[in-house]
């Protein structure tokens, strides 16, 4: 018989080794090997219990519950799904707490049934204080402060209570495990305690995580395995305006976006969201292009900003904020070869105003139409928004969902929208310019003649 090998698993990203080392040779985490449970041959004979016909099942979607917020139900796919988990990560300060204490308090109140808040990171003045400030209080929202996941959740057994909060996965422990509050075994048995009573219960759960430096919820990786929905709340340092995404979620998609505003009494929802981006009387500046983009299935108007500058060094300068700069380096190309206009003895710097990072192709046209201006010192035709991507050869081509960047860019009173003429569009409250190819998009008539 052969000699029986111990193995080791990485808690943090799975890798199997059979050589215990501090450091897991694969995702470089310390301390994170721990021994493979051997798994026992099971007869597979038999067809087990669990096989089930999937057309015999009973798929009854279940009702969800109104968090009270609309922007937060959005992001969630329409409300919190009886005796799912979903787990919220965002850096301190964010507003997390603040969020998870207004819709325990909206749920409490609008559906008259208990919900309990178990914080073990703040004592009991302090949540009730929050409370009190962002008028959430109500008669039927319990409070447990502690940091023993146990104690907390056996007040659950008592009443037909309709949610619960755990704020934070990172500050409770439970006694079946060891070790300090926060560590890797203990985030993963407090994690899965909290889904087993959820899914027992019947009670959906949002556990709070905290998030590493570059952006991933503290703990082992598996947590977000574990969960049904990952939510992101994140924020740009200087800025009130905070936003909701799910990374991942088993009872919606992930296109969804919720902005929030944090205000003296707490998070407010942002309803006109581009009027977030779109500065009215900057648009007739040189340098300054708008367009729609699209966060998810929600358009966002955006500012496109760009600066240039007569260079002394051999090597122009290229600096980009909001936009890929090898994008942005390759639309400066276009723009040189395909427009005739001299890129060379420039430095170029762009920028997305407020803070948004653009993926979408669509910047692509602004982005060359802000350079243009920039480079040419006359500023775009004010009211007026870009939408397309540029090919290398200066062709415009169509983006994703024109009707709705269009329907969005009326609202916010863009008088004209330019763009690709292979556009199939079926709006009609918007004047549309139809450009084939980059240097017809930068012709005369969409520059103003007030600068
Ligand atoms: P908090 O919810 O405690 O953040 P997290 O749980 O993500 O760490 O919110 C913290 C910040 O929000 C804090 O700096 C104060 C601010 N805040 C307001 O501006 N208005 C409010 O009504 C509340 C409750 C908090
Ligand atoms: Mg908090």
């Amino acid at each position: 018989m052969p000699a029986k090998i111990t193995k080791y698993i990485c808690s943090e990203c799975g890798h199997v080794t059979t050589t215990k080392t501090g450091k897991c040779p694969s995702c470089n985490s310390w301390g994170t090997l721990e021994i493979l449970p051997e798994v026992t041959p099971t007869n597979t004979k038999n067809i087990s219990s669990h096989v089930k016909i999937i057309n015999a099942l009973d798929v009854k979607t279940p009702e969800r519950i109104s968090t009270g917020i609309e922007e937060f139900d959005r992001v969630l796919g329409g409300g919190l799904v009886p005796g799912s988990v979903i787990l919220i990560g965002g850096q301190p300060g964010i507003g997390k707490s603040t969020l998870l204490l207004q819709a325990a308090g909206s749920v409490a109140k609008n559906y008259n049934r208990p919900v309990l808040y178990i914080s073990g990171e703040e004592s009991d003045a302090q949540v009730a204080l929050r409370a009190s400030r962002i008028n959430t209080a109500s008669e039927n929202l319990y409070l447990y402060s502690g940091s023993e996941l146990e104690d907390a959740l056996s007040n659950l057994d008592n009443e037909n209570f309709a949610f619960f909060v755990l704020d934070s996965v990172q500050a409770m422990t439970t006694g079946t495990d060891s070790g300090w509050p926060g560590n890797l075994t203990q985030v993963r048995a407090v994690a899965q305690k909290v889904i087993d009573t959820a899914r027992a219960k019947k009670i959906p759960a949002v556990m709070i995580g905290h998030i590493t430096k570059d952006g991933k919820i503290a703990g082992p990786m598996i947590l977000e395995h574990m969960v049904d929905t990952v939510i992101n709340f994140s924020g740009e340092g200087y800025s009130s305006y905070r936003m909701l995404r799910a990374v991942k979620n088993r009872y919606g998609n992930t296109d969804e976006l919720g902005i929030f505003e944090m205000s003296e009494d707490g998070l407010k929802p942002v309803i006109d969201k581009s009027g977030l981006y779109w500065n009215r009387e900057d648009s007739a500046v040189a340098g300054v292009a708008m367009t729609i983009a699209l966060e998810g299935n929600t358009p966002l108007a955006a500012e496109i900003q760009t600066l240039s500058a007569k260079t002394i060094f051999p090597y122009p300068r290229r600096t980009a904020r909001g936009i890929e700069l090898n994008r942005f380096q390759l639309l400066t190309a276009v723009i040189d070869r395909r427009c005739k206009i001299s890129t060379l003895n420039h430095d170029l710097y762009i920028n997305v105003a407020g803070g948004l990072t653009l993926q979408d192709p669509s910047a692509d046209l602004p982005a060359c139409a802000a350079i243009a201006s920039a480079l040419k010192n006359v500023a775009l035709k004010a009211g007026t928004c870009w939408l397309g991507e540029v090919g290398l050869a200066g062709e415009i081509r169509p983006v994703t969902r024109i009707d709705l960047r269009l329907k969005e860019a009326a609202k916010l009173g863009f008088e004209t929208a330019v763009v690709s003429s292979r556009e199939k569009i079926k709006f009609t409250g918007i004047k549309i310019i139809r450009v084939s190819h980059i240097d017809e998009a930068l012709a005369g008539l969409l520059i103003s003649e007030k600068n």
